[in-house]
């Protein structure tokens, strides 16, 4: 599939954009460990969320769907799962086989894992790594950092765990492995990631705390099955925000997006940028905070430096970001932003080489990239290396670009955002 983009004036109008990734699939496992039923509303029926029900499926989970985005996940409590008789396949999901992990180190089975290419080229020790600390069994290619991994759980204990790499998925793995265990597992991070996990668990019942960067959970602690209404995808929403920052004379209100503060590092940035962008109708859902989001076009935006603390809060928002950074004056600098190489794809290499084709002036470094502002862009043909981020940052280069940009390989964008392009089509003025 291709995705044809011509140069356009401006967007506008009122959207929503699709259910929370991160949300929609933690809501299926922690759905699936919960006792009773959760019902799930606006659940994101993209590519890689699909993946994490069939894992589940295939261990014994039932699901109903009961409308276009709404679901029902019948739980079977923490000790519930049954051994699957296959692979478990996780497709593109580095979420889904991260987090599952986790829950399959503590369960009292055999368990193997695999999923696409780009998922068995990602690294997997870093998960592995504490879980075989707590007592799993855990192996893979490339002495167990590749999938296909397979795990021989059970008979878990807690640990105090320093991680190396400020990672949500790492983070929830030892989590839901803790809670398998009668104790209190600790784990620190060196920044503070995305914190779905804790909250979620929280809302259904568990123990958990929190201070600075450091979270703990304890063990043994049931959960209850509860309704839970996933939040629209910041990090979907961030396609159309920058959109709309960079063309003139837009005007666009993205409804029920989820603002967590885990995530709202690509708010902070477009603010810090000069955007003219406002937030209104702040409210919380399951212990999510949402709101509306209101962008307009016309500011004059400015280079910025993004590093740190800020980098976990926007790091699937880095390519888009790109964008925003190549129609700003001066330059963007962004650093400490190494976790972009073990992405679905290389980012640092698929984004620079992708809009330098288009004409923006991109340099990589070791950490990040730096992108100076100002550059005529050109529509031309780009692919997305099967990476649904590169597919959507690419079309949105395209709508400031001169003549037609043509995104090849385009259709992993419905790993994250089914409708993408046909909303596209309707608020390009
Ligand atoms: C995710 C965590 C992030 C993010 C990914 C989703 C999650 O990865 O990039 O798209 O749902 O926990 P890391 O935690 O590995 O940085």
């Amino acid at each position: 599939m291709e995705l044809h983009v011509r140069q356009s004036k401006k967007i506008q109008g009122q959207i929503e954009v699709p259910g929370d990734k991160s949300i929609s699939h933690r809501a299926v496992m922690l759905g699936s460990l919960s006792h009773g039923i959760t019902e799930v509303k606006n659940f994101l029926m993209g590519a890689d969320c699909l993946s994490t029900i069939e894992c589940f499926k295939a261990m014994g989970t039932e699901f109903e769907q009961t409308g276009e985005t709404s679901l029902l996940v019948k739980g079977m409590g923490l000790k519930g799962l049954n051994e699957p008789r296959d692979v478990l396949n996780v497709g593109n999901s580095g979420t889904t086989i991260r987090l599952m992990m986790g829950i399959l180190a503590g369960q009292p089975f055999f368990s193997s894992v695999t999923g696409d290419d780009s998922i068995r080229t990602r690294p997997m020790a870093r998960v592995a790594a504490p879980l075989k600390e707590m007592g799993a069994v855990i192996d893979g290619r490339k002495g167990g950092n590749l999938a296909p991994i397979t795990v021989r759980g059970g008979n878990l204990k807690p640990i105090e765990f320093v991680s190396t790499v400020a990672s949500a998925q790492v983070k929830s793995a030892v989590m839901l492995a803790g809670l398998y265990t009668s104790g209190v597992t600790t784990i620190k991070e060196p920044e503070r990631s995305r914190d779905h996990t804790e909250r979620m668990l929280t809302y259904l019942g568990a123990q958990i705390n929190v201070y600075e960067s450091t979270v703990q959970v304890s063990g043994g602690a049931e959960l209850i099955g509860k309704p839970i209404e996933v939040p629209g995808d910041i990090s979907s929403a961030a396609f159309f925000m920058v959109a709309a920052a960079i063309l003139p004379g837009s005007s666009i209100r993205i409804n029920r997006v989820g603002l967590n503060p885990t995530r709202t590092g690509i708010i902070d940035v477009l603010l810090d940028m000069g955007a003219d962008l406002r937030i209104t109708n702040e409210r919380e859902v399951n212990g999510e905070p949402i709101g509306d989001i209101i962008v307009k076009g016309g500011s004059k935006l400015k280079g910025v430096v993004i590093e740190g603390s800020l980098i976990p809060r926007l790091i699937d928002e880095i390519p888009i970001i790109a964008v925003a950074a190549a129609r700003a004056e001066g330059e963007t600098i962004i650093r400490d932003a190494a976790e972009l190489k073990v992405k679905e794809t290389n980012r640092i290499a698929t984004v620079a080489g992708e809009l330098n084709k288009m004409g923006v002036e991109i340099t990589q470094t070791e950490d990040g990239m730096i992108i100076t502002g100002g550059s005529a862009l050109k529509g031309t043909f780009c692919e997305s290396h099967g990476d649904h981020r590169v597919a959507m940052t690419a079309a949105i280069a395209g709508l400031a670009a001169a003549g037609e940009t043509v995104v090849s390989n385009a259709g992993c964008v419905n790993v994250s955002f089914p409708g993408f392009s046909n909303l596209l089509s309707k608020l390009v003025v």
